[in-house]
């Protein structure tokens, strides 16, 4: 392989306004299970090995700014001038550099990078100057149609603004996704010119100006469509949620994990999952938790972030745990909060127990051992220690630690006034 074949650098374009949001914030700080949209953009780009991340901001940028900080390079487009305009913005760090570019964007959040990767090596490959990554749509309208010769090579991107009545009638489009071969890219951008209804300098002309040349230009075809979908407003964005809702549940069925109901099961992208562990509905699952083999969840149970549950654990209704470890066998079956919290094995967690993590200022860990039972709606005031085969009477405020094997008691004593 050539020396500059290795080189990536992903341009991201993050400059437009977002207007159908109706928001005070950019949409491209708009976020799908907990993760700005540019963020996931950016991610994608470091998972397909990029060298270098370029980010085309301008409207709100220091809020895209303010996400990213020095993950990423940046280039600033003042007026929105067409998405040639905006690549051109980049020139500074594009120029004199050998290799590909790849051009992304903020809010087309969900592609694969097994896509990108695979865009990347045919345009390495075959030599191809451009490769736009396409997609067949029944309803092509809106979006820059793909024009090609009798031979199937890609001649040209035409805007549906500027399309004529027979291209209109092409089903294949632009995703706007493209990788491109660098110096070459920067020659063609000098070429292109606001002469169309738009009056914009559309990064699109590139491929008419490469063919022009003589330059051998191509194309992939998506296979899912859903994976080069955009956010302009919010049913979009919500569309988009539950795009990537259905990947992540259907991944996690491929391993092996039983989802009663996928429709209303969240679980974040970073979550791992054993094999022959059965999630409930109405579950949401979210940041980097771990969960064993063969363990019960839910219904209505909130696992967040920091949590580490080991094999065989029953997560009972309406439970949420958060940042707690809890070890093989044991039971948390209903009405309970754990959180900053260790439970050890074949312990049981009585009905409305909680810990009391925060004292108002801290956040103060809890630490209950093996084979411990914990009576039903217990309040364990945290810093606090609960040894191993420790009983826990019923209604208790634990505020001191309790050793191995004892029976702990703290509460008042019932007392009966019967009417004389
Ligand atoms: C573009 C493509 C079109 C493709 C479609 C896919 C061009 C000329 N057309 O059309 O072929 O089918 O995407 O969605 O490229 N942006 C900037 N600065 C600008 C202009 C745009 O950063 O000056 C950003 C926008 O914020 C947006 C993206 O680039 O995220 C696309 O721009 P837009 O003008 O909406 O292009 P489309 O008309 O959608
Ligand atoms: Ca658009």
């Amino acid at each position: 392989m050539e020396e500059n074949n290795s080189n990536v650098i992903t341009l991201i374009m993050a400059a437009g306004k977002g207007t159908r949001m109706k928001s005070n914030k950019s949409k491209l700080v708009h976020k799908i299970y907990d993760k700005e949209l540019v963020k996931r953009v950016v991610e994608l780009a470091e998972k397909i090995g990029s060298s270098e991340i370029i980010t085309v901001v301008g409207y709100l940028k220091e809020q895209v700014e303010a996400v990213l900080g020095d993950r990423v390079k940046y280039a600033y487009q003042e007026e929105l001038l067409g998405t040639g305009h905006a690549v051109i913005q980049a020139e500074k760090y594009l120029k004199g550099k050998k290799g590909k570019v790849v051009i992304l964007y903020g809010d087309v959040p969900i592609i694969r990078p097994e896509t990108l990767k695979n865009l990347i090596s045919k345009s390495i490959s075959q030599k191809e100057c451009a490769t736009v990554l396409t997609a067949i749509y029944n309803n092509p309208t809106g979006y820059g149609r793909i024009v090609r010769d009798e031979g199937g090579s890609i001649k040209a991107i035409v805007e549906e603004r500027d399309a004529d009545p027979l291209q209109k009638e092409i089903k294949e489009i632009n995703s706007g996704i493209y990788c491109f071969d660098i110096e070459e890219l920067l020659l063609a951008l000098k070429e292109i010119k606001p002469n169309n209804s738009q009056g914009e300098y559309y990064l699109t002309d590139v491929i008419k100006i490469m063919n022009e040349k003589g330059l051998k230009t191509g194309a992939v075809i998506v296979d899912d469509n859903t994976e080069i979908l955009g956010v302009n407003n919010r049913a979009q964005l919500e569309l988009l949620t539950k795009v990537l809702r259905m990947r992540i549940n259907s991944t996690h069925m491929n391993n092996g994990v039983t989802i009663e109901d996928a429709n209303t099961t969240y679980i974040h992208d970073e979550v791992i999952i054993g094999k022959d562990t059965i999630i409930h509905p109405n579950t949401t699952i979210k940041g980097d938790v771990v969960i064993g083999e063969n363990c019960e969840i839910g219904p209505n149970a909130y696992i967040r972030e920091g949590s580490r549950i080991a094999d065989n654990v029953k997560i009972g209704n309406f439970v949420e745990i958060k940042n707690t470890k809890i070890d093989s066998g044991t039971k948390v079956p209903h009405f309970i909060y754990l959180g900053d919290c260790e439970v050890g094995k074949n312990t049981n967690i009585g009905c409305g127990t909680i810990t009391c993590n925060y004292d108002g200022i801290n956040k103060n860990k809890t630490l209950i051992g093996d084979n411990a039972f914990v009576g039903s709606n217990v309040n364990l005031v945290a810093p606090v220690k609960i040894g191993n085969n420790v009983k826990i009477a019923a209604g208790s405020t634990i505020t001191e630690d309790v050793p191995d094997d004892a029976l702990a008691i703290a509460r008042q004593r019932q007392l009966n006034k019967v009417p004389k």
